[in-house]
């Protein structure tokens, strides 16, 4: 074992290595901050920046869960990623897209986004900007705000980001699109456009939720070639591992902890400079509410706030690899 903590290594490295962040449980739980602090250089918040938490009724944003996220991350010196903008879930259930024409729609986003990344642009570093708008045939998804505007709301929502909010990244975010398959194909065009417009989009942010079967990494590992190819930071945002090992259910942990151990590998060899867990401990995750059937340990930590294997395993490959070559030696 290491001696010192993940966020030590990841400094060394020039790595940013974080979680998502839950509100309340920040407000509440001291366990919780101790490891976020302690243990991660970078915070995204999960829920409180989605329009749906932020905007309760149609005269009022309540920015008191984001306010806190980003405070703690300014006082403890971690990267702050916002998340997210643009998205076709979580909207509030009192925007009746039906009673609004396209343009004012239109109108709508670009207020919703000037307002919110003007307020963080100088304390959000990170934005994923347009989450999922891609449909796993490659086809675009039929959203609110694709009714309205076509394809061109993606375009827009960046502009009106980077607007307000022009020192930030700006990340475009997926998930199932990590390895090669028709979303990750659909992405990777849809983002070939954008850049062939000018449009300013900084990353992008591929979720890795291991959920169902282990990922290929061979294939992701290509996935992030072409998209590193078009000059696109790629970002690992929402890594969880829960896929079951049927045959010997008593190793999960193991091999989850191998899991880890070789996206951390890839990321590393692959100059990505950005890997965020999806919650810091397994009693925080989504899963066990979504997918009662999978396991429900998918992250570093247990419930208990102890490390488990799969901390192990990054902090020791991070140890053992030498940060010559990763982001933090190549700065000048
Ligand atoms: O805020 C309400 C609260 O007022 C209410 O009392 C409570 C009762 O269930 O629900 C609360 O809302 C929940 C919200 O999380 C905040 O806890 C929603 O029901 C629940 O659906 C929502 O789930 C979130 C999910 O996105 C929504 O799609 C998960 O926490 C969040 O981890 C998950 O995150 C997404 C990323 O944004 C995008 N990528 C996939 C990822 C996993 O689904």
């Amino acid at each position: 074992m290491a001696d010192a903590t993940l966020r030590e290594l990841a400094d060394q490295h020039g790595l940013t290595v974080g979680a998502a962040v839950a509100g309340d449980t920040l407000r509440n739980d001291p366990h919780y901050r101790g490891l976020l602090k302690g243990e991660f250089n970078a915070i995204t918040t999960e829920n409180a920046l989605k329009m749906g938490e932020l905007r309760p009724d149609p005269n009022r944003f309540d920015f008191a869960d984001a306010d806190a996220i980003v405070s703690f991350g300014e006082v403890y010196g971690m990267s702050v990623r916002g998340h997210t903008l643009v998205w076709h879930n979580q909207q509030p259930d009192w925007l009746r897209p039906w009673e609004r024409t396209d343009d004012q729609l239109e109108q709508f986003l670009r207020t919703h986004i000037h307002t919110v990344a003007g307020r963080y642009r100088s304390t959000i570093d990170v934005w994923d900007v347009v989450n999922e708008a891609v449909l796993d045939d490659g086809s675009m998804r039929e959203t609110v705000w694709y009714d309205a505007m076509g394809e061109a709301y993606i375009e827009k929502a960046f502009h009106w980001a980077n607007e307000v909010a022009p020192d930030a990244t700006l990340c475009y975010n997926d998930y199932n699109a990590e390895g090669m398959n028709p979303k990750a194909d659909g992405v990777y065009e849809l983002l070939s456009r954008l850049l062939d417009r000018g449009v300013p989009i900084d990353a992008v942010g591929l979720q890795m939720h291991a959920l169902h079967e282990k990922p290929d990494l061979e294939a992701v590992g290509r996935n992030v070639e072409r998209l590193q190819e078009l000059g696109l930071e790629v970002h690992l945002t929402e890594i969880d591992v829960a896929y079951p090992d049927a045959d010997k259910p008593e190793h999960h942990r193991t091999a989850q902890a191998n899991f880890y151990r070789e996206l951390l590998e890839l990321a590393l060899a692959a100059d990505i400079n950005t890997v965020v867990t999806w919650g810091v401990r397994d009693s925080d995750s989504w899963i066990r509410s979504w997918f009662p059937d999978l396991t429900d340990d998918p992250l570093l930590f247990d419930k208990h706030n102890e490390t488990k294997p799969a901390y192990d395993a990054i902090v020791s490959t991070l140890a053992e690899t030498s940060s010559e070559g990763s982001q933090s030696a190549r700065q000048p």
